[in-house]
């Protein structure tokens, strides 16, 4: 018999206020179902006082989530977990993680209190959240740095006052896996009420060590580890999910221990949140990275050949990796793509088989042969394109070349209405968003970065444009996906463009909540 170890996941929440402009409520909807069908037994959604955006996130996530506890996290502060308890009240089974710090440079230099001021702030933080859930969690901001002692009448504390989990993380990625390991050991062995709650773990990644000190405390006792997909985090990142779930599946006679995550489903959820986050995972990334089972020497080709496992120690497929590729061109059917998109894992319900192949056809057109990840892109971009339709680009046209002053035409649709413009610019990029900007009449969205990225391989790749943009004080995300690199700088644009009215949409209907309308 193996123990369960909880999969936590707070790719939404930890991994996302790592990224260099918000998601919107659809992005991380569509994260969060991704999540749920891994597996994921809890899922932190986001921290709901933080603003108007993560509040709905989190509201709508629980609202749709059903075969996972649904998180959110607050302060050690009771606005904070009443945002938190309005947002979740909607789920089927949902979860309050209250937090503060506990080491002493923070208690101190941050905080400005003394411990026991901090431990009763904690002790009325938790009591406050048991107000609204029986399911109540309580992290020790950097316990991976704070004193043992103070450490464990901390967890007592918590745990007396109503806490059914108790997290300790190593918030700055300092301790090793042999120190993390018994620091867990030192509070199943000191703290007289340890049984009454489950002990989680929460490990950054800045020595590289997040995923061995996840292990290393899960075989000391502790239950629930808290990771991110693709490890995406604050800093070098968290703990990743695919690395820890693959290591007790992996070696589960040797640990004793299993998870509930579906591991076929690891590659699809990987690509998905390294899509929307625009975050590359790197080719020599474990379980994910497209090299992580890729054999380049002789003797390695040869040897897998003659057996599988002399050289991989669990299969691609285990992770959803499905290795068979038949070439899709322009003369392949309906029912060729339908085959393949089943094969990668997408159900009948997650695409518009009509739209997903007029769109194939289109671009194998231009491409000659068309590629999984090409099919990807296209299911990923027909989405958002379903759920932003404020403003759709109609017709460009863009001029430029050697001599010649950069231009561009663009035609828009924006709500019921159409509009024309022309504008010149510095190249042909700038002189489309000029002409975007001029058509739109929106000069309030600033661009930050620009950055052009290739979707697979040779001249006839598709370009990928992501642009982060800065609109009444916070940054939004945009991609765009097309075949020709000003097409795709303009794509990314509207989707920015896009994204900024739905965050309009949701301020002013908090802004009417709160005057009552
Ligand atoms: O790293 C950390 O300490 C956190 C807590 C809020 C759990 O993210
Ligand atoms: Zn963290």
């Amino acid at each position: 018999m193996t123990d369960r170890v909880k999969i936590f996941d707070t790719t939404l929440r930890d991994g996302e206020q790592a990224l260099p402009a918000s998601l919107t409520v659809k992005e991380k909807l569509q994260i969060a179902l991704a999540l749920e069908r891994l597996g994921v037994d809890i899922i932190e959604a986001g921290f709901p006082v933080s603003s108007p955006g993560d509040f709905k996130s989190v509201q709508t996530i629980a609202r749709e989530v059903k075969n996972a506890t649904v998180c959110g996290l607050s302060r050690a502060v009771m606005q904070d977990i009443d945002a938190c308890g309005e947002a979740l009240k909607v789920a089927e089974r949902f979860r309050i993680h209250t937090f503060i710090a506990t080491s002493d440079i923070h208690v101190g230099a941050k905080l400005r209190k003394s411990q026991d001021e901090v431990l009763e702030m904690a002790v009325a933080a938790v009591r406050h959240a048991r107000r609204y859930t029986d399911d109540v969690e309580f992290s020790c901001e950097d316990a991976g740095r704070t004193n043992i002692d103070y450490l464990c009448r901390m967890v007592e504390s918590a745990i007396h006052a109503g806490a059914t989990t108790v997290n300790i993380p190593d918030t700055v990625g300092y301790t090793i896996p042999s120190e993390f390991g018994a620091i867990i050991q030192t509070l199943f062995n000191r703290v007289p009420n340890i049984d009454q709650a489950t002990i989680s773990v929460h490990c950054h990644n800045d020595l590289g060590l997040a995923v061995a000190n996840s292990v290393a405390a899960v075989q000391a006792g502790a239950r629930q580890i808290e990771c991110t997909i693709n490890g995406i985090g604050e800093r070098a990142g968290n703990c990743s999910l695919e690395e820890v779930a693959m290591i007790l599946k992996t070696r589960e006679a040797m640990l004793g221990l299993s998870t509930g995550i579906k591991s076929q489903e690891i590659f699809r959820t990987s690509k998905l949140v390294s899509q929307i986050c625009n975050m590359p995972v790197q080719s020599n990334k474990a379980i994910v990275g497209a090299n992580a089972f890729s054999h380049s020497s002789g003797i390695h080709q040869d040897g897998i050949l003659k057996a599988q496992n002399t050289y991989e120690i669990m299969t691609p497929e285990s992770v959803g990796i499905n290795k068979n590729h038949l070439n899709l061109t322009s003369r392949s059917g309906r029912h060729v793509i339908k085959h393949r998109m089943h094969e990668l894992g997408y159900k009948n319900e997650d695409y518009d088989l009509d739209t997903l192949y007029q769109a194939f056809l289109k671009l194998a057109d231009k491409k000659g042969q068309v590629f999984d990840y090409d099919l990807e892109a296209l299911v990923f971009f027909d989405q958002q394109k379903q759920q932003q339709a404020y403003y759709e680009l109609l017709y460009l046209h863009a001029n430029a070349g050697k001599g010649m002053i950069p231009s561009a035409t663009v035609k828009m649709r924006m709500g019921d209405d159409e509009g024309t413009a022309s504008a010149i610019g510095n190249g042909p990029v700038d002189a489309a968003f000029n002409a975007i900007i001029q058509v739109t009449g929106n000069d309030e969205v600033d661009i930050v970065d620009f950055k052009l990225d290739s979707k697979g391989e040779g001249a006839d790749a598709l370009a990928q444009v992501s642009v982060i943009a800065e609109y009444k004080g916070r940054r939004f995300n945009g991609i765009g996906l097309a075949t020709d690199i000003v097409e795709a700088g303009v794509k990314a644009l509207i989707y920015v463009l896009n994204n900024t009215c739905l965050a309009d949409q949701i301020d002013e209907k908090k802004q009417q909540k709160i005057a009552g309308v």
